[in-house]
């Protein structure tokens, strides 16, 4: 029942320390020098690092869009991301119909989840169609379920949030203790930019950029912490930032001292542009909501994370669509085109690599943003998102010194390519632990269907 891992290069958000982590169970017992344990599995990990398992608060298993389904279910989604040494996910529920309760959507994901996904999981409960009596019901089962985060969409026609009830939302959370995870983009500027270029017969993948503007993901982000603060500094979460434009929006709120917010950027938004979308029958691959955009807004979003104190956390907004079949909808118009790419078994190698290894953001901050501080703000710390004594153990052995070319036939994902296809990569994942027990074995997984635990999660960082 216990591991022993010797002579690692622990990370943690603040520091690299040469070590040993004992694990009993499914726990981290001890860290430290020199752990002897006769009875325990010795697992060398010299010239090792060794992580928290990566925590990924903004994937879409399943995902039921109307058009399309996402790709990769509970199952392969999460083998997938355990490939790719996260060991934690906190899901976006798809929209429901109209006209049923919220806890509708909570049963289906049970459903979904519940007996397939093999790493722990939970849920961000989904908002539309608001009243007062789904306000009531947010708080009763942030309690009954320890759904602690509710989603919100600034767009999306009828099934987005207005002003009105996005406020009230902010204010019930403020009261609750619960965050509040926003899709920020102007609706009026999305809708009118596309059907004029629908008009126009301006169908090709290069106008879905064109059609979400950077400006307009900028508006609904200042919006948003406006509202927030009008809320009492309501706890909001700003999920994928993706422009410099927006970035300038929180740090004037930053500046101007406004708490409790929180801000997610995701791997997508650090190493691509928008120049994959000029080929137009590849475009499709890369047409996910907020657009990918200029290399300059890479540059700014990295920048703020070496900073520090700007953007929170790294996620991947996880929603893939086969290229072969799904992404065809948008063939003749990209308007129809399901929106999303997959992410969850790239992130953290490409983080690593481009961030780390490419002297962009130290290791420390690389497991802040990656495991530590979405555990922290979506109330999971620190079972998960640490290596420290009682935490879950949940790690990641990776070689610093492999190097390998992603490609599609070495990954997990349902999903028929990857946006990162052909990218040179540092770094190798070895070995990943979910409470104790080894899942991922030389990119091999060798855990169990159904071995994932549904996590209740306590109220996060962000409304302390
Ligand atoms: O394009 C995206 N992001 N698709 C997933 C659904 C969403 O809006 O997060
Ligand atoms: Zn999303």
């Amino acid at each position: 029942m216990k591991k022993l891992i010797k002579n690692a290069d622990i990370v943690t958000e603040s520091a690299v320390f040469r070590g040993d982590v004992l694990i009993n169970g499914e726990k981290t017992e001890c860290i430290g020098r020199d752990i002897e344990c006769p009875d325990a599995e010795l697992i060398d990990a010299s010239g090792k690092l060794l992580l928290p398992g990566a925590v990924d608060v903004h994937t879409h298993m399943d995902l039921d869009v109307g058009i399309a389904r996402a790709c990769d279910d509970f199952y392969s989604g999460t083998v997938a991301a355990a490939c790719g040494g996260t060991t934690c996910i906190v899901d976006h529920m798809a929209f429901a119909h109209e006209n049923v309760s919220l806890m509708h959507q909570v049963d289906e994901y049970h459903r979904l989840a519940d007996g397939r996904a093999v790493i722990d999981y939970g849920f961000h409960g989904v908002l539309q169609h608001m009243n007062d009596d789904k306000l009531s019901e947010m708080k009763e089962i942030a309690e009954r379920e320890g759904i602690t985060s509710w989603k919100a969409y600034m767009t999306y026609g009828a099934n987005m949030t207005d002003d009105e009830w996005l406020y009230k939302v902010l204010r019930t959370a403020n009261e609750a203790g619960l965050v509040i995870p926003v899709h920020c983009e102007n609706d009026a500027v999305v809708e009118t930019l596309k059907a004029e270029f629908g008009a126009a017969g301006k169908w090709q993948p290069r106008w879905h950029p064109l059609s979400r503007p950077a400006g307009a993901e900028a508006e609904a982000v200042s919006r948003l912490l406006h509202l927030a603060k009008i809320a009492g500094e309501a706890p909001a979460y700003i999920v994928h930032l993706s422009a410099a434009e927006s970035l300038a929006e929180v740090e004037k709120a930053r500046r101007a001292g406004q708490k409790h917010f929180g801000v997610e950027t995701c791997a997508q938004y650090l190493t691509l542009t928008d120049s994959a979308y000029d080929a137009d029958s590849e475009g499709l691959k890369a047409i996910m909501s907020p657009p990918l955009r200029k290399r300059e807004d890479c540059g700014a979003i990295w920048d703020a994370l070496s900073k520090g104190g700007v953007i929170d956390t790294i996620a991947t907004d996880h929603c893939p669509f086969t290229f072969s079949k799904q992404k065809q909808l948008g063939r003749d118009d990209f308007r129809k085109c399901p929106n999303g790419a997959p992410g969850v078994e790239e992130r953290l190698n490409v983080v690593y690599s481009e961030g780390v290894a490419g002297g962009r953001i130290s290791l420390p901050q690389m497991v802040r943003y990656l495991c530590t501080e979405p555990a922290r703000i979506f109330g999971l710390y620190p079972d998960k998102g640490a290596i420290m004594p009682g935490a879950d153990a949940d790690l990641v052995i990776l070689d610093p010194g492999a190097e390998h070319v992603l490609s599609i036939a070495d990954m997990h994902t349902a999903c028929d390519y990857s946006c990162y296809e052909g990218m040179k990569l540092r770094g190798r994942i070895e070995k990943v632990f979910s409470r104790g027990k080894i899942i991922v074995r030389d990119n091999e997984f060798i855990g169990n269907r159904g071995y994932g635990r549904y996590l209740r999660r306590h109220n996060g960082s962000l409304t302390e």
